[in-house]
Parts: C-alpha cells; sequence; structure tokens
C-alpha cells in the first residue's frame, strides 16, 4: 500500500469563516499528512503494506489502526464539506429520505450537532448506515470508525479540537453550528447513500 492523499477539493481559504485557511492549512498539512506519514513508516516492509486503507481501517489495532483511520476519516471530512454547503437540501428524494429516517432535515441536523457536541474529548460524529440500512446519527471516539462495525459511513464531523480551536478556542457547538449551516455538502451525503442502494439514482442536470 502507498500511502497518498488525495489533494484537498477546494482551496484552503474557501471555507472561511466557518473553517479558516489557517485551521484548514494546519490541518492539512500538519495532521493529515502526519497521520499518513506515520502509517507508511509502521507497515514499511511488513504483512500490512499489502493492504488497502479501508482493509486496514476495518482489521487492524494500535498504532496502525489509529494512523490508517485517521488517514481515512480526514479524507472523507473534507469531502463532507463543501464552500457554500449547509442549510437543508432541495426537496425531493435526499430530503424525504431524511425526513423519513429522522423526522425532519432539521432533526437530523441536531442530532448530528448533539452527538458532536456530547462526544467527550476527541472524536469524530458520523452519519451512517447500519447492516439492514437504517440511517442513524452517531459518534466515536479518538480515531474509530463506523466500518469496524460494519456501518456505512455517510458523511463525518471532525470534532478533534485541532479541527476547531484556532478558529473558535473551546466553543466547539459554533464550529459544528457552521459545518451543519454553511459547509455541510449534501451532494456528497447523497453519492454516498447512491452508492450503497439507499438513494435512487438522480437525473443528471442538464
Ligand atoms: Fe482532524
Amino acid at each position: 500500500m502507498k500511502v497518498e492523499l488525495a489533494p484537498l477539493p477546494y482551496a484552503k481559504d474557501a471555507l472561511a469563516p466557518f473553517v479558516s485557511a489557517h485551521t484548514l492549512d494546519v490541518h492539512y498539512e500538519k495532521h493529515h499528512k502526519g497521520y499518513a506519514r506515520e502509517l507508511a513508516e509502521l507497515v514499511r516492509g511488513k504483512p500490512e503494506e499489502k493492504l488497502s486503507l479501508e482493509q486496514l481501517v476495518r482489521d487492524s489495532t494500535g498504532d496502525v489502526f489509529d494512523n490508517a483511520a485517521q488517514v481515512w476519516n480526514h479524507d472523507f471530512y473534507w469531502r463532507s464539506m463543501k464552500p457554500g454547503g449547509g442549510g437543508e437540501p432541495a426537496a425531493g428524494p435526499l430530503r424525504d429520505l431524511l425526513a423519513s429516517s429522522f423526522g425532519s432535515v432539521a432533526d437530523m441536523k441536531q442530532r448530528l450537532a448533539e452527538a458532536a457536541g456530547s462526544r467527550f474529548g476527541s472524536g469524530w460524529a458520523w452519519v451512517i448506515s447500519d447492516q439492514s440500512g437504517r440511517l442513524r446519527v452517531e459518534s466515536t471516539p479518538n480515531a474509530e470508525n463506523p466500518l469496524q462495525r460494519e456501518y456505512t459511513p455517510l458523511l463525518t464531523v471532525d470534532v478533534w479540537e485541532h479541527a476547531y480551536y484556532l478558529d473558535y478556542q473551546n466553543e466547539r457547538a459554533r464550529y459544528v453550528r457552521g459545518f451543519l449551516d454553511h459547509l455541510l455538502d449534501w451532494d456528497f451525503l447523497a453519492a454516498n447513500l447512491e452508492r450503497v442502494g439507499l438513494l435512487g439514482r438522480r437525473a443528471p442536470s442538464s
């Protein structure tokens, strides 16, 4: 396995003021790349070197797991956001699915805010689908990932302090509100639901 990070899907100042260019620079260049570098060193010359990143997230333990999962989780987090995101998805199948799963889009966002806010210490808040295809919101500590329990990750919010401390200091709730109201990429969520067959293919836009 060659540990290679995808580039950020937008410019580093594209998410400001909700996530500043400074935070994105430190988060990607120092933290995300740091996990990738550490993982490459840990698996070099070992059997794990032949496994994919997802296999390492599912099956490894200890330092290899921690770094592999942090590489995977951050890539998923970058793609869970976009400039001009947030708010609510337009009327259509995604909105209908979220309403039938959570009561309403606002209820889903509220659950995600609560999962992110109540996670003690470092971790991640997720929208996932379980083995029966039911949508749920949950959080995981440290580097843990829903793939470990055979759940399908659909969207994530990083709630490690390094994700928000430069911009918001200890006010995690304000950072999460900025994510939900201005950054959340509904198209990424919809694409992940389509990939696992939980949402019908959308007609291509003309
Ligand atoms: Fe992070």
